[in-house]
């Protein structure tokens, strides 16, 4: 099914796509992620109960970020956007910078962002590529305590308002190396008009692979780049 050259397109990628660069994905080791059980790390009570271990959690995987590098997943969705003629909204479940780096600009990030920090006093949003600590204060308000820009569970992800507004009027909707274990991403599928052509490429069925018309099952760095070449007729 070829699609209007103008017809706006919702990317969503998971931790699949950043896999072949070396970042480990969440589901593939016993719900340990790098050793750690997600609610130690990655719940608002965890940085209540201890906040130095999420503190230091964090600036791990900070650190890790100038060793990786963007695959050829990511670049041929950086590619899609700059030679596509309508929108290509790129929502990623990531927080690593590996799509920004690519060239991808009209990218919503709705679990966040490794290299910010959020003020817990006045709230405001900050580039942090350093570590981060209790002793951490806000530049903008110059008092506030700093945490780590990222949605934890029990908490709202990020740009939900934009995302659905622009599900409900794309043409195309693909899902890309995501579990489908985590709502609500895993319920955009469902949020999309009857028209709306949607695919789901990854190494394995997800567990919402039935909500998909189309399935791709195989690697993000040869999977992406040729359909990202199909849709573009090259
Ligand atoms: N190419 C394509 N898909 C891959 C590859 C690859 N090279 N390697 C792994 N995958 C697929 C796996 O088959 C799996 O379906 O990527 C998916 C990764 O799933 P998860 O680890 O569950 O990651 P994700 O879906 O992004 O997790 C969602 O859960 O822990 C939270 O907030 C965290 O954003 C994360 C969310």
């Amino acid at each position: 099914m070829t699609l209007p050259r103008e017809a706006t397109l919702v990317i969503l990628t998971g931790a699949g796509i950043s896999a072949e660069s070396g970042l480990r994905t969440f589901r593939d080791a016993n719900g340990l992620w790098e050793n750690h059980r997600v609610e130690d790390v990655a719940t608002p009570e965890a940085f209540h109960r201890n906040p130095a271990l999420v503190y230091r959690f964090y600036n791990e995987r900070r650190r890790s970020l100038p060793g990786v590098q963007p695959n050829a997943a990511h670049l041929a969705l950086a590619r899609l956007e700059r030679e596509w003629a309508g929108e290509v909204l790129l929502v990623t479940q990531n927080v690593d910078d590996l799509h920004d780096r690519a060239g991808s600009r009209n990218l919503l990030h709705m679990h966040g962002e490794l290299l910010k920090g959020r003020c817990l006093g006045c709230h405001a949003v900050l580039d942090w590529p350093g570590d981060m600590d209790s002793d951490s204060r806000c530049p903008a308000c110059g008092r506030g305590r700093v945490r780590p820009h990222i949605v934890w569970f029990g908490e709202v992800p990020l740009e939900m308002e934009s995302i659905y507004r622009t599900l409900e009027r794309c043409a195309l909707f693909a899902a890309i190396g995501t579990s489908g274990h985590v709502y609500p991403a895993a319920g955009f599928v469902g949020a999309v008009g009857p028209e709306t052509r949607t695919v789901e490429l990854n190494l394995e069925p997800s567990r919402v692979a039935d909500a998909f018309r189309e399935h791709r099952a195989g690697r993000a760095t040869d999977l992406v780049p040729a359909f990202v070449a199909e849709l573009l007729g090259s």
